[in-house]
């Protein structure tokens, strides 16, 4: 719950590299998801081409973390991984989430930017990234040395539980 609690989106980073052991160390708590049918159907691009992000910002108005950070990381969907129907992109958010969380664990900060299902900003990053007809880029995760301090956050909120049938709370 330590990391849970302590992720955060951040926007916000200093002016230095990650290191490849720490990029490869995100990818693998991506790799780790849950998937459907155990279907893993995730690749990933990391990006450290400011002329790329340029092209992002063009078609998204809330990818400016990208234009900050020193490295994103792109996590597509392969359809030809695709075994359990419909199922990629909540394994592919899966990914996302696990890598998150690992950023925020080894000292770096992140935050997800939004691609599926903006039809705009997928067709700009197959285009810019020239992937093949079967793979979608689903979210590009900026990282990097955190430059903002954000508070923890808890929202744990009882109200939201029920107990067997939806008019009966959950009582703590
Ligand atoms: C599916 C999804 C898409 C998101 N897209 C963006 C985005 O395009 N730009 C951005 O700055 N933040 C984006 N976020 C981050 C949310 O704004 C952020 O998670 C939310 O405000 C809660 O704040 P927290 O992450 O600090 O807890 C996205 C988050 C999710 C889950």
């Amino acid at each position: 719950m330590r990391t849970i609690y302590k992720r955060r989106s951040i926007r916000k980073f200093e002016d230095r590299p990650v290191e490849r052991e720490k990029i490869l160390k995100v990818l693998e708590a991506g790799m780790n998801a849950p998937s459907a049918m155990n279907q893993q159907p995730w690749q990933f691009v990391v990006i450290d081409d400011q002329n790329i992000i340029k092209k992002v910002l063009e078609v998204h108005p809330f990818a400016r973390p990208a234009k900050e950070a020193p490295v994103s990381i792109l996590v597509c969907g392969d359809l030809e991984k695709e075994l359990a129907e419909g199922y990629w992109p909540i394994d592919c958010a899966a990914a996302v989430q696990n890598m998150l969380l690992e950023v925020t664990d080894i000292g770096l900060g992140g935050c997800w930017l939004g691609i599926y299902p903006k039809p705009e900003r997928v067709a700009c990053l197959k285009e810019a990234l020239s992937v093949p007809e079967t793979i979608v880029p689903f979210a590009l995760i900026a990282v990097g040395y955190p430059a903002e301090d954000k508070e923890e956050k808890k929202l744990f909120d009882s109200s939201r539980i029920r107990y067997n049938r939806w008019d009966v709370l959950y009582q703590q």
